[in-house]
């Protein structure tokens, strides 16, 4: 396969998340985890329906999109929601940069709340880079761009929410992923705990240290049907 596309991102405001170290974690992962026959381990034949829920720019629904012209044995459908209407919008003109139009489907959503009942028990690969810091740590302010950053009180009640309703969007009877990150300045271990008592199996796939935090790239697989 030819080396991997990186996706121009030229729609950037002040209210949509700018693509920084999580964002390339992520990217960096697949890039080094997708060849012509496999997607991180999986036959990539058989990934149908991708989703990049809290897409901001749509750089990683872009990236997957870009893929698909260069493996034709890569051929899913990219959905990419955000709750902020802004980002959609600025994901669009981004998908339109990279010269493709009006592939990915998009859908303005709170978490999966807008999705429509067709797309239950239906996306093998769900990738969220979600808001994971503790609200405590940010300065009181009702700014979009909070969206970005504020996981919860916790730092993690954002995440478990969004497991707890992924179920349903998973096509449990085909293999499935999701990956999300997670962060030292949340406490892991509870996190963890209740990672595992919603069902799921984790992995830790790769890390990246600033002097001050500990950002995780993970990969879960439901387990308990
Ligand atoms: C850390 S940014 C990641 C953006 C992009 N995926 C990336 O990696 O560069 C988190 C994104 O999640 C979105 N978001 C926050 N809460 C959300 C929710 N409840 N439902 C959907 N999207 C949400 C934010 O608006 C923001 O675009």
């Amino acid at each position: 396969m030819p080396s991997f596309p990186d996706p121009v991102i030229n729609c950037i405001s002040k209210n949509v998340y700018t693509p920084s170290d999580d964002t390339y974690l992520i990217l960096d992962y697949f890039k080094s985890n997708i060849n012509i026959s496999y997607f991180d381990g999986l036959k990539i034949s058989e990934i149908k329906r991708i989703l990049d829920l809290g897409t901001g720019t749509g750089i990683l629904a872009i990236f997957f999109q870009l893929i698909k012209k260069f493996n034709p044995n890569f051929n899913p459908e990219i959905y990419a929601s955000d709750i902020l209407k802004e980002s959609i919008t600025c994901a669009k003109l981004n998908e339109k940069s990279n010269g493709v139009d009006n592939e990915i489907r998009f859908i303005h959503s709170n978490l999966f709340d807008s999705f429509p009942n067709s797309l239950k028990d239906s996306f093998n690969i769900i990738i969220f880079n979600p808001p994971y810091l503790p609200s405590s740590d940010l300065i009181e302010s009702k700014k979009s761009i909070d969206y970005s950053w504020n996981g919860g009180k916790r730092g993690y009640e954002l995440i478990i929410k969004f497991l707890k309703n992924a179920v349903a969007f998973l096509n449990l009877n085909r293999p499935h992923y999701i990956y999300y990150i997670s962060s030292s300045r949340t406490s892991l271990t509870e996190l963890n705990k209740k990672i595992i008592k919603l069902g799921y199996r984790t992995r830790i796939l790769k890390e990246h240290h600033f002097f001050f935090e500990k950002i995780y790239l993970n990969r879960l697989k439901y387990d308990k049907h």
